[in-house]
């Protein structure tokens, strides 16, 4: 049985930039990210606090939680102490942190292992709820690693029941470098899903492989209504070879929709949104939904 509705979390403004050269003027950002919110999006990761060292794109993060944005929550990702405190000084009221499930992959992305990073997270956590700030936890490398191949169930499953223990409201769980086919979407969602009945579970999909939207469906029947997208399809990590964009959002609203499932997004609107932030990308748009919008 599937859903009705669907929550979509655009992950656009953060993962979709993270990984572009050119650096997008933060105006050019706020634009986007009030754009997504007028076409219906609730949800959105509108910036990281990461190192600007490590990624550049990124270095704008404080002007741009400044603004005001339409938004339910002002939810920032960051893997650390240094950007929780940024993040709740500057007044956001949900932070998304990260870990790799992979420890290889932790490492180029974060600099720590997986156990250094459940380590420093887990008293942030406990100190966020007490705040009572939204806490979600990003799991990177949930089907395979750029270095180490496949990833076991049982090794992902652990990771989330940890963060669960360790008290936070959402997983979302990724193929960060969109290798997962539907087969595997479907079994390690399933399990997700009966064994953290009380987490909001969310699905997290590159679309490398252009196997998103199958991995997609394959979640809506394991029980998933909550996914991670990316409008005008940008994004991947920058310490993740080879991983390209999130699934585009624009594509994911279109199934949704004519499957019957609501998202509260209205597409046109959704294209308005891509056509501020087309011309700072260094590649074409490629979701079929974009082009074709453009191209009637
Ligand atoms: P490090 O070099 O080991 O640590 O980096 P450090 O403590 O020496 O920090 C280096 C510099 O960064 C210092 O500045 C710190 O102050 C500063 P300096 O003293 O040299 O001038 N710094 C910070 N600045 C701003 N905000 C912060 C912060 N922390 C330190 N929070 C570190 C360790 C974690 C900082 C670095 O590895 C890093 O920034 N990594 C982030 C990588 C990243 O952003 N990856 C992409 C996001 S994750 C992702 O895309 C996956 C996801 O989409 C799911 C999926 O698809 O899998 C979520
Ligand atoms: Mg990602």
């Amino acid at each position: 049985l599937l859903p009705k509705e669907v929550t979509i979390i655009e992950v656009g403004p953060r993962d979709g930039l993270q990984n572009e050269k050119n650096f997008v003027p933060t105006e050019v950002k706020e634009q986007f990210i009030h754009n997504l919110s007028d076409a219906g999006i609730q949800e959105m990761e509108i910036t990281s606090f990461v190192s600007p060292k490590w990624v550049p794109q990124m270095q704008d993060a404080a002007t741009i939680v400044s603004s005001n944005f339409n938004i339910r929550r002002k939810l920032v990702l960051t893997p650390n102490r240094k950007g929780v405190d940024r993040a709740l000084e500057l007044g956001c009221d949900a932070v998304a942190v990260f870990v790799g499930v992979s420890n290889s992959f932790n490492k180029k992305n974060i600099n720590k292992t997986t156990m250094e990073s459940m380590e420093e997270l887990k008293p942030i956590i406990a100190e966020l709820k007490k705040k009572n700030i939204f806490v979600r936890a990003c799991i990177s490398t949930a089907f395979y690693c750029p270095f180490e191949g496949k990833v076991s169930e049982e090794a992902t499953i652990k990771l989330c029941q940890e963060f669960v223990t360790a008290g936070v409201d959402e997983l979302s769980v990724a193929d960060t470098i969109g290798m997962a086919v539907p087969t595997e979407s479907f079994a390690l969602f399933s399990k997700l899903k009966e064994n953290l009945q009380a987490t909001l579970l969310t699905a997290h999909f590159h679309d490398t492989r252009k196997m998103a939207l199958a991995n997609i469906f394959a979640a809506l029947q394991a029980g998933i209504d909550r996914f991670d997208t990316s409008a005008g399809g940008l994004g991947g990590c920058p310490f993740a070879p080879g991983a390209t964009g999130n699934v585009a959002t624009e594509d994911v609203v279109y199934m949704l929709e004519r499957i019957g499932i609501q998202t509260g997004i209205e597409l046109d609107k959704l294209v308005n949104a891509i056509d501020v932030i087309a011309p700072m990308i260094a590649r074409p748009i490629e979701s079929g939904y974009y082009q074709l919008a453009k191209k009637s």
